[in-house]
């Protein structure tokens, strides 16, 4: 593999042992990969934060670790709000370990922002390479934004936050973000909600596996965007989609679908997923909450009172810059949580059956947190919470 200089120099050892082997990584992912040279990377965003997926070993490891990152990086979502951890029930034994997870992330440089959804808080532009992990971001980046990444593991968005590049393969080529499957979705979906999206990516996600889909016959905004790359990263795994006319390389750039397999998806494909199971409590946000979700469940919320647990998610930064709608949410009893989610915090093994709008969520929650879900549309969820 191409190596630079300062490549060089960090391999002989000359820029400290963890940034030595953190390359070393690098450079064997590549090889493993077909890389023949590394990328700077503008951002990174790392995953294995939460105490509940790492554990003991995980944080050992991050504690042996001695380096700081070059370039911006986030965290992933923790196992519970930093702040107000106690307020949502988190154990303290439990909390204590996250919280030498965060000191040891913040003792290697890395941004104490613990989101799925990092694009909201850092510009993140057309053409971008960077090592994001979580498999939601990755699929937004990608799709949405028409940047560049492969699903990184943690260790390797990790080692590119410290080395400040990453080994140039996979989705970072032009070449390999071709359309491979044409998806012709034949619905009327102009009315359709962000959960009906979410449905749409659990159902094609199982279909697809980790093809690069071509969607045609749907015209999502980018919050329907968001919940469809989610969810098909979770039932299948795919890291980039395109929808015609809408998402950057589709409209840019001209694939020729000629000779590729075309599925068909129905009405009722999307609709049966739609199940009425007995809900304990809802959830909201996953992936975390945009600053027009806050708004519109704000406007749902208001002047109402909750009567099962409705939990909602989002990064602290758009948490702060949406604080009226926070305020009016938190007034119906509702609690607006940043950093954690409802896959990743123990908080939420409690509840027997969880709704919510996110077909990510209705995949992941069976399998984390114990319990059965059911999704709705977010109208639907909030009437579940408040009748
Ligand atoms: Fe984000 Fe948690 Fe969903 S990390 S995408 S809110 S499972």
């Amino acid at each position: 593999m191409l190596l630079d200089k300062d490549d060089e120099q960090i391999l002989a050892g000359e820029q400290g042992e963890t940034k030595q082997k953190m390359l070393e990584l690098l450079v064997a992912l590549g090889k493993v990969f077909g890389a023949e040279r590394l990328v700077p990377i503008k951002s990174a965003q790392v995953s294995g934060a939460s105490y509940k997926t790492i554990g003991k070993y995980g944080l050992e490891w991050l504690n042996s670790l001695d380096a700081r990152a070059v370039v911006p990086a986030v965290l992933n979502p923790i196992g519970m709000p930093r702040t107000r951890w106690q307020e949502m029930g988190v154990d303290a034994a439990f909390a204590k370990n996250q919280e030498a997870v965060i000191a040891a992330y913040a003792r290697l440089g890395i941004a104490l922002e613990c989101t799925c959804t990092p694009y909201y808080l850092r510009e993140t532009s057309y053409g971008d390479h960077l090592a994001w992990s979580e498999s939601s971001a990755v699929s937004y980046a990608n799709s949405v934004i028409g940047a560049r990444t492969n699903r990184e593991g943690g260790p390797g968005a990790l080692a590119a936050a410290l080395v400040g590049k990453t080994p140039c393969y996979g989705l970072h080529l032009a070449a390999n973000r071709k359309p491979q499957v044409v998806v012709r979705v034949q619905a009327d979906t102009r009315d359709w909600a962000i959960a009906d999206f979410g449905a749409l990516g659990y159902h094609t996600g199982k279909l697809v596996g980790n093809q690069i889909p071509f969607f045609s016959g749907i015209n999502p905004a980018r919050d329907q965007l968001k919940a469809l790359g989610a969810a098909m990263a979770a039932t299948g795994a795919v890291a980039l989609y395109h929808v015609e006319g809408v998402t950057p390389e589709a409209v840019k750039v001209p694939y020729d679908l000629g000779s590729l397999e075309t599925i068909a998806v129905e009405i009722d494909d999307v609709r049966h997923l739609f199940s009425g199971i007995p809900v304990d409590a809802v959830a909201l946000g996953c992936p975390h909450c945009s600053p027009e979700e806050l708004g519109n469940l704000a406007r749902l919320l208001a002047g109402k009172r909750v009567k099962k647990p409705l939990y909602v998610f989002a990064s602290q930064g758009v948490i702060d810059a949406n604080l009226k709608s926070v305020e009016i949410i938190e007034k119906s009893g509702a609690k607006v949580y940043a950093d954690t989610c409802m896959v990743v915090s123990p908080v939420m093994e409690r509840y027997a059956g969880i709704m919510v709008n996110s077909g990510k969520a209705l995949a992941y929650v069976p399998d984390m947190c114990g319990g059965a879900a059911r999704i709705g549309t977010t109208e639907e969820c909030v009437r579940v919470a408040t009748e």
